[in-house]
């Protein structure tokens, strides 16, 4: 096989950690070669080093046969490697269009000609049925854009090996089908691909080989269409992963949260973005919300949770009214929230991992004393939790949040939410970009606070995740719930009807 990346022998420490220790890949001509590994394994770090983002200890990189020295992402692009990061590196004034052309723009005269680069921006978003919108900023967009901007921004470049860090774990079910048909195009097109992802049918569906990491260590590269999902995930995590999920039965009682009558009006379209929403979710069961993105769950999460206001409405948790309560206030009376953007509203990225431990309690007697921190025990109290959870990072609970892998900075955040026993748990995509151990283990911790009596408000993207988890779907379409369902009776086809609109079984108060 004839190689455009060989990376042999990598090695690559922070501090005293070895994040990569002797790791090998090589990605053939014209494949799409999958990376696999558990949160913290190591993929990001290698094809960082590989983009010039950090520098490797020892071993050699060669691109197309020759040694290459990478030593920033100038001479990445210089050598055609293109990378769309896991996280996001967006600047938030800038409008999509600035963030595409960022570092490319065409000049003319020292004036900048934004119209040619509209052009082309668009043809590419048209061809690969990209979908964005040029003039909305950065920051006022679903991560979902997001996602695709970076995506064009690296095709803008028009470079020949294309990295793609966990690219569809802010993506629909819809947009994931869409991102595997451009793949599959642009290797038709000559280009080399390194796709990271934590799901198995995505890897199947698309990969040629598969490159296995384990602990920063090189596991082995299999053939995709001759592995099992079985054998993959056992090479992934060392042990056999149980795909299916024991769930006792359903015992409800009283109602924890209701909520009445809801609307929230959009900032930018002044439309009823979460039109007259009611529902209640009651002690001992996990309610998913289900919809395609961009019906309106987040708001409709972000006004339950007091993240933006609302128009009207009413939210009560065990009987008290809390539409108008303070963030702080809503926390302490038992709700708990796992959001959907992490870096957004769940984490201080520039605090170390204790410290956003203790995000909403650093002020009780137990970490606190005459407005003096007790540090001791907000380390000790981590250290629990880091145990408790396995949160994996170089430092333990003094390594910065930021510098932590994606799937293990969720873990944080999922830690700090169950260990204060909330009543509820508004949960929205907990397990976006946790591997399938961590998954597992997620989707346990759901169902334990359901049997202890909790209650659980799950959104969801996955389909799978909606349909193993939930006790009850309700499906979201255009700001309204259009329908309540059993997940034992209701088939995965029927769902996609009443989330596309096709169907519906509850009617609009108002109408009716
Ligand atoms: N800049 C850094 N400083 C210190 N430690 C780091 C830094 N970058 C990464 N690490 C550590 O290296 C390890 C590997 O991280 P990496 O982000 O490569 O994992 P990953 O395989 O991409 O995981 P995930 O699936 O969760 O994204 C982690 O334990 C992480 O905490
Ligand atoms: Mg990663």
């Amino acid at each position: 096989m004839e190689y455009v990346i060989e990376m042999n022998h990598i090695t690559k420490v922070f501090g005293n950690f070895k994040a990569l220790d002797d790791v090998t890949l090589c990605v053939g001509k014209g494949e799409i070669h999958a990376l696999l590994g558990e949160n913290g394994a190591g993929k990001s770090t290698l094809m960082s080093i590989l983009f010039g983002l950090y520098q490797a200890e020892s071993g050699e990189i060669k691109i197309n046969g020759k040694p290459a020295k990478i030593n920033n992402p100038n001479d990445a692009n210089n050598l055609s490697i293109g990378m769309v990061h896991q996280h996001f590196k967006l600047v938030h004034n800038f409008t999509v269009l600035e963030s595409i052309v960022l570092g490319r723009e065409t000049v003319k005269g020292g004036f900048l000609k934004m119209e040619e680069a509209r052009k082309r921006i668009m043809d590419l978003s048209n061809h690969y049925r990209l979908k964005i919108d040029p003039d909305a900023y950065i920051s006022d967009i679903t991560v979902g854009m997001q996602q695709r901007v970076e995506i064009l921004k690296m095709l803008y470049c028009n470079n020949d090996i294309l990295i793609f860090d966990e690219p569809t774990a802010v993506l629909t079910p819809q947009e994931i089908e869409e991102l595997m048909k451009i793949m599959k195009n642009l290797v038709d097109e000559g280009k080399s691909i390194i796709f990271i992802s934590h799901k198995l049918n995505e890897i199947k569906a698309v990969a040629n080989r598969c490159t296995v990491l384990r602990k920063g260590k090189f596991i082995g590269t299999i053939d995709v269409e001759t592995a099992t999902k079985e054998e993959m995930s056992e090479m992934m995590v060392g042990r056999k992963i149980n795909f299916h999920l024991d769930k006792p039965e359903l015992k409800t009682g009283e109602v924890t949260l209701e909520v009445k009558n809801l609307t929230v009006v959009s900032r930018s379209s002044h439309k009823n973005i979460v039109n007259d929403v009611s529902f209640q979710v009651r002690k001992g069961e996990i309610v998913c919300i289900a919809g395609i993105d961009g019906n309106g769950q987040s708001e409709l999460v972000y006004g339950i949770t007091g993240l933006i206001p609302i128009q009207s409405g009413k939210v009560t948790l065990n009987g008290k009214d809390i539409t108008k309560e303070s963030i702080r206030k809503k926390c302490m009376d038992g709700l708990a929230h796992i959001p959907e953007d992490r870096h957004k509203h769940g984490l201080v990225l520039d605090y170390n991992l204790q410290e956003n431990i203790v995000l909403q309690t650093y002020f009780e007697p137990r970490f606190q004393n005459k407005g003096m921190i007790r540090f001791n025990a907000v380390r000790e109290y981590a250290r629990k939790l880091i145990d408790q959870y396995d949160i994996r990072s170089g430092q333990g609970e003094d390594s910065i949040v930021r510098d932590m892998s994606g799937g293990n900075q969720q873990k944080v955040i999922i830690a700090r939410e169950l260990d204060r026993n909330p009543d509820i748990v508004i949960a929205v995509q907990p397990t976006r970009g946790l591997d399938i151990g961590a998954t597992e283990y997620i989707h346990k911790q759901l169902i334990n606070q359901r049997d202890k009596g909790k209650a659980v408000l799950l959104v969801s993207l996955e389909l799978d995740e909606v349909m193993e988890v939930s006790d009850r779907i309700l499906v979201i379409y255009e700001g309204e719930i259009v329908a309540d369902l059993d997940p034992k009776t209701v088939s995965v086809q029927e769902l996609g009807l009443y989330m596309s609109g096709s169907k519906r079984s509850i009617q609009h108060e108002k109408e009716a």
